[in-house]
């Protein structure tokens, strides 16, 4: 595990942008994992900002998130769909249909997660992913307790992850998502880790210490032979939807 330590999110947003874009310069047709939440946003203004500028950088790159919620279509204002619309999808050459994300309002759910770990597989798998901390050590939205080799499945949300998210749902947040498994993450050729903001020093540490367990499940990641953990715990990054 490599680590990268940043006095800035603004510091931590380049170095991650400058990780993507090397990505999709390597291999226009990469496979990319990607996250939401207040951490990437940085990253994605830098990736966007750099893309006009330049011309087709994800032509043929593409794209799989991680997870959405629940029970809500992927027009909803709170949905991670919504959110890649915003931050990146609307602002790049990606063609919508290498974009994908878990319908979080498909009729069965179970059928959904098959579908969803049957398209990553026939798309070669992940290469680079792009992940988020949650503060208990979540990653997409694998709670603590998950198994390691789990793969796409429906998760109940903690309290403490849909208080953390409250801020995207007016009418609470939904108490389930379609989340890829760590197993799913763990068979990405490359993971790169954003943890930035005071909220995460804690699970930041946590990681660091190297304590391998289901309940941190970020720690899964220590299994993995290349992982870049960018980390800069001593500012929060931007609100959602900003
Ligand atoms: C959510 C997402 C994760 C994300 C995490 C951290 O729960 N499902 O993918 O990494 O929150 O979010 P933030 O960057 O807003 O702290």
């Amino acid at each position: 595990m490599i680590w990268e330590s940043f006095d800035s999110y603004a510091a931590l947003s380049a170095r991650a942008a400058e990780i993507l874009l090397a990505a999709i310069r390597r291999d226009p047709r990469a496979v990319l994992g990607l996250s939401t939440g207040r951490t990437p946003i940085g990253m994605y203004e830098r990736v966007v900002a750099e893309c006009s500028r330049r011309y087709r950088c994800f032509r043929e790159v593409t794209t799989f998130n991680l997870d959405e919620y629940a029970g809500i279509p992927g027009d909803h204002p709170g949905s991670y769909c919504t959110f890649m619309k915003r931050h990146l999808f609307e602002h790049v050459d990606l063609q919508p249909r290498n974009t994908h994300l878990p319908h979080g309002d498909a009729p069965d759910l179970a059928a959904e997660c098959a579908r969803y770990e049957d398209e990553i597989r026939a798309a070669g798998g992940l290469g680079v992913t792009f992940l988020g901390l949650g503060a208990n050590g979540h990653i997409a939205f694998n709670e603590p307790g998950t198994p390691f080799d789990s793969r796409t499945h429906v998760a109940e949300l903690s309290e403490e992850t849909r208080r953390a998210n409250a801020a995207s749902f007016a009418g609470g947040v939904p108490a389930h998502a379609i989340t890829i498994g760590i197993g799913t993450i763990l068979d990405s050729a490359a993971i790169v880790l954003l943890a930035s903001g005071a909220n995460k020093r804690a699970a930041i540490e946590r990681l660091r210490a190297r304590e391998i367990g289901a309940e941190f499940p970020a720690s899964a990641l220590w299994l993995h032979a290349d992982v870049t953990v960018l980390a800069c715990p001593h500012h929060s990054g931007p609100p959602l939807g900003c």
